[in-house]
């Protein structure tokens, strides 16, 4: 090595060593977000990978931790605080008349950007909902209710067939069939077919459950789906057989995609509904860049993700729930026996919503089951954000995590408890002052765009089964089986048993 040579390593080595000593002392000492609260290495973002990535959805559990420690504001991330106070709730994200956008780390987890659901521009964002909004309507809900009951009697009759085989129903899979069912009859005009498979969807089931554990590490490293994209698939099963079947998933539904595209429109306009990928594919709304096969193809994807778990879950945790508590399932069973003296005329969901104790049920599920566990992450990229004393600068994430708020002991007393009685009954004081505290769906612009689809699924599928089985009873299913223990978004049980089992008789 010549002297000019080692001269030049030298010097590139003390810059280099420069930069990354300026970089950790101005994350640490000098950044905007430098003064609030909070563990001085969630400056960095390997803070958070150690929780979400290495122990494995685990950070949403270390912020509260830090709540206790610091208070109602810390500074979870680089870039990022996090609130925990239920009144802030809906002034942080119901400030519609502000351009506030999703927060780019955040909602990378899932790797699909041109999707509605992770769209971080409030512009673009605003287009592709408008969009879709109309296909979830009341009125739009009630077109589908007819097809949703078609599913939930096939569901209930592969039950009864269990019941005289005296056979283990997998409810936690069986209920994810029938959600996936519906979300892909409904946005791509053809079910996929899961209430009929055999496994009960666990395959298709754990090509999700393997997308959702990636999402710390793609978020650490977003370009990593696609050096998986790259590799021989061969290669990939031995490396991360999670992430093969993540492809195959995306594969399948871009076939399906395909296939909507190549379907005639009349086959579709003799339906009593839309096809709402269709639809959009053909938007008068949406511009030509909007409507790429690619993009559609993302979003049909996400919107089957979004709307399959989320209410597979809810219904999951409301059924043992009930069941878990005969005095409640009793009750249950009188107040359905009246509402519904022929069990095989059950009432439209918006009928069965005014039922006190099930509504009751339902909302108290919702609260437990919390909807999304994760922090949501909001950005105004303009304007400075007022909490309390502190002055939050433009530009930084501020998320709120709903699992705080259903589980504050303020607000729900007890909150571990099920005490559907608390709710009372409909638009009743304490019902209408609980519910300000109730965020299952989100709030504002970025709200779920589904709430009338979920809860028509889950009224109607928990009063046609408990109508239809007064027998039905938890089998070999443990408080562990359904305890949340990983955030991947929603909150998720271990994977490793089946889930909530029953048995009918
Ligand atoms: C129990 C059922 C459900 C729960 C708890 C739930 C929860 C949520 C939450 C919390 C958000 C906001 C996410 C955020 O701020 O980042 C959201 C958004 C969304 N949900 Fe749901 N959801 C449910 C059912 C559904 C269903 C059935 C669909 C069917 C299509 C759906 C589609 C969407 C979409 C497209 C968005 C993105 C909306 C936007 O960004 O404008 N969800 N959901």
């Amino acid at each position: 090595m010549n002297l000019d040579h080692a001269n030049t390593t030298v010097i590139l080595g003390t810059v280099l060593c420069g930069l990354i000593a300026y970089f950790i002392l101005y994350r640490l000492y000098f950044h905007p977000l430098a003064k609030f609260p909070g563990p001085k290495l969630a400056a960095f973002h390997i803070y958070e990978g150690y929780y979400d990535v290495v122990k494995k959805g685990q950070y949403i559990f270390e912020i509260g931790k830090m709540h206790q420690k610091y208070g109602p504001i810390v500074r979870i991330g680089p870039n990022e605080v996090h609130i925990l106070d239920a009144e802030y709730y809906e002034v942080l994200y119901a400030q519609t008349n502000n351009k506030v956008d999703k927060y780019h780390w955040f909602y990378s987890m899932l790797g699909n950007p041109q999707a509605t659901f992770p769209t971080i521009n409030s512009d673009v964002h605003r287009l592709r909902r408008n969009t879709l909004a109309p296909f979830f309507s009341i009125a739009a809900v009630s077109k589908i209710e007819p097809q949703i009951n078609l599913l939930v009697s096939r569901l209930a009759d592969r039950m009864a067939t269990c019941a005289k085989e005296d056979t283990v129903i997998p409810l936690f899979y069986a209920y994810r069939c029938m959600t996936v069912d519906m979300i892909s009859e409904y946005a791509f005009g053809k079910q996929l077919g899961l209430l009929d498979r055999k496994d009960w969807g666990k395959s298709f089931y754990s090509a999700w459950r393997a997308l959702w554990e990636l999402s710390g590490i793609i978020r650490q490293i977003p370009v990593i789906m696609d050096i998986f994209d790259a590799m021989p698939r061969w290669v990939l099963q031995i490396v991360s057989p999670g992430a093969l079947e993540v492809l195959d998933m995306k594969d399948a539904t871009d076939a399906q995609m395909a296939a909507i595209l190549d379907t005639d429109p009349k086959v579709y306009g003799e339906r009593t509904y839309p096809t709402v990928m269709w639809e959009v594919a053909h938007s008068d709304i949406l511009p030509p860049e909007e409507k790429t096969f690619r993009r559609l193809a993302t979003d049909a994807n996400s919107i089957l993700a979004a709307g399959f778990e989320t209410t597979g879950n809810v219904l999951t945790l409301m059924t043992y729930l009930v069941l878990q508590h005969n005095d409640i399932h009793e009750r249950l069973k009188n107040e359905l026996k009246d509402a519904i003296p022929d069990e095989n005329a059950i009432p439209s969901w918006q009928v069965l919503e005014k039922l006190p104790l099930l509504s009751g049920i339902v909302k108290e599920s919702f609260r437990m089951a919390v909807g999304a566990f994760s922090r949501l992450p909001r950005v105004n990229p303009k304007e400075s954000v007022q909490y309390k004393h502190w002055t939050i600068p433009a530009g930084t994430a501020i998320g709120m995590s709903n699992l705080f708020i259903s589980m504050s002991p303020d607000i729900f007393p007890s909150p571990t408890t099920f005490d559907p009685d608390r709710w009372g009954t409909p638009n009743s004081p304490e019902r209408r002052r609980l519910e300000r505290h109730l965020h299952p769906f989100g709030k504002g612009s970025r709200m779920c765009i589904a709430p009338n689809m979920a809860y028509a699924e889950l009224y109607l599928t928990i009063a046609t089964i408990v109508r239809r089985f007064p027998n039905l009873r938890i089998w070999e299913t443990s408080e562990r089986d359904m305890e949340y223990v990983h955030d991947y978004f929603a909150g998720m049980a271990r994977h490793e048993n089946n889930g909530l089992q029953v048995k009918i008789g």
